[in-house]
């Protein structure tokens, strides 16, 4: 063990306090962001003249030398210090001597810290929205095989009207394309550099804080010390819009599970994307669409952490807020990974476009298109629901279709049907028929999927 701040101590740290305060298990992954941090800051007190020139320049390539050896593997972290920032700083030190116990000049790791989380937070949501971007690639391609692929919508999990499955699978474009403005909100909003706020007061040395934030590609500098030390907004904005894209996967994968059920038949999930049973050797399961539901729980779980551990801190820095980096971290591999995974797992799926299509013409999905065929005869709704409930009665009875009905059996129930009845409550009158904005008829669609395309370039 090794601390930053042994002058004022007389004893030992006990060391299963020395663990319990530790951070380089987890905080050891931000090194980059860490070293990046300090290069732009060494170099301004160099600038600024708060460090000698020739001081700043050794730290600059001392720091340089530590990065390109950690990346290439030549050293790796000694995890035996208490944090990323103390073993940087050390090695650095050991490197080029004096010179680099001047690198902590006018900063405190709380800002300090506090720099690394959003510089993290930052390349995330670039890696996020990229594979975000990638599965809205999937689902529009997907979108423009299907424009005519006749599905049962439902309602309360009952068959209500046939749409397309180009028309359901948009409706999951649109929460995935909600996603990544959201996670670009919350980039703009975070885009501040809390560097120079120290340990909560500012510093008396005269920092240029406007130069750091621009080379480390921020919008400004952050406006108020306190509040850039003990602020984790970010990333409690960032683990809610996690927690969305989570629950988003998570209907999708309950959809994708249902459909790939045997009763259902929908969908096939690919082999490769499937795990069997140790027991049951007909079993093809749905794991990863399952896991992926599963998991949206430990992300709502960092969310609901993180928030409580704020909730009774004072101003400014406090330790509790080390809290926030492990439930980040877990939230947002886990999220990347989820929407990689479910990715793959679609753009790979088998869609039983008959069984759909069976499926919408057994459920009475066309009898809202049987009444309006009733009122365009001039039959009032209200009678016309009435009429085509008690013919979906018959149908019932009898096992089969609207569409199955003689013009005989029509006619008893009412005289104004006509043989163009068959016509308008086909499967594919009802959907073509649906062309207002936002509507599954293909040719509203097609529209659709050709601003998804200019969005997508
Ligand atoms: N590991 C600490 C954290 O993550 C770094 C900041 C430490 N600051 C302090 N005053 N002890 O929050």
């Amino acid at each position: 063990m090794s601390n930053l701040w042994g002058g004022r101590f007389t004893e030992n740290t006990d060391s299963a306090v020395y663990d319990f305060n530790a951070s380089i298990s987890f905080d050891k992954r931000m090194y980059r962001q860490d070293i990046t941090g300090s290069i732009v800051h060494a170099r301004m007190l160099g600038r600024c003249g708060i460090i000698p020139q020739e001081d700043s320049d050794a730290i600059v390539k001392g720091l340089e030398g530590i990065l390109n050896d950690l990346e290439s593997g030549i050293i790796s972290i000694n995890e035996s210090m208490e944090d990323i920032h103390s073993f940087v700083e050390s090695e650095l030190t050991s490197r080029i001597g004096d010179a680099g116990k001047k690198l902590h000049t006018g900063r405190s790791r709380n800002d300090q810290v506090a720099l690394d989380v959003k510089l993290f937070a930052r390349d995330y949501i670039d890696s996020l929205d990229s594979v975000i971007k990638e599965l809205l690639v999937t689902l529009c391609s997907i979108m423009e095989n299907n424009l005519e692929t006749f599905m049962p919508g439902f309602t309360h999990m009952q068959k209500a009207q046939p749409v397309t499955l180009a028309h359901h699978l948009g409706a999951y474009f649109e929460m995935f394309r909600r996603d990544r403005s959201r996670l670009s909100d919350i980039r703009k909003r975070l885009n501040l550099c809390p560097l120079g706020s120290g340990a909560l007061a500012g510093t008396t040395y005269p920092l240029d804080r406007e130069f750091v934030a621009k080379e480390l590609q921020f919008n400004g500098a952050t406006v108020n010390s306190m509040d850039s030390v003990s602020d984790r907004d970010h990333i409690i904005e960032l683990l809610s819009a996690l927690s969305v894209i989570m629950m988003h996967l998570s209907r999708f994968s309950e959809e994708i599970i249902i459909w790939n059920s045997n009763e259902y038949r929908f969908v096939e999930i690919s082999d490769a994307y499937s795990t069997g049973s140790s027991i049951m050797p007909q079993k093809k399961n749905p794991d990863i669409a399952e896991l992926v539901r599963g998991k949206t729980g430990r992300v709502y779980g960092a969310l609901m952490g993180l928030l409580t551990t704020m909730k009774g801190i004072p101003l400014a820095y406090n330790k509790d807020m080390q809290e926030d980096k492990e439930q980040f971290f877990d939230a947002a591999d886990t999220v990347i990974n989820c929407v990689t995974l479910f990715n793959g797992m679609l753009s790979t799926i088998k869609f039983n476009k008959n069984i759909m299509e069976e499926s919408a013409k057994k459920g009475f999905t066309n009898a809202t298109d049987a009444a309006d065929y009733l009122v365009l005869k001039n039959i009032p709704f209200r009678d016309a629901h009435r009429i085509v409930g008690e013919l979906v009665l018959l149908c019932i009875e009898k096992g089969c279709a609207l569409d199955d009905l003689t013009l005989e059996e029509f006619k008893k129930y009412s005289s104004v049907i006509d043989k163009d009845i068959y016509d308008a409550i086909s499967m594919k009158t009802c959907v073509m028929k649906r062309c207002t904005d936002g509507a599954p008829g293909p040719e509203a669609m097609k529209k659709v999927i050709a601003q998804y395309k200019n969005y997508l370039s």
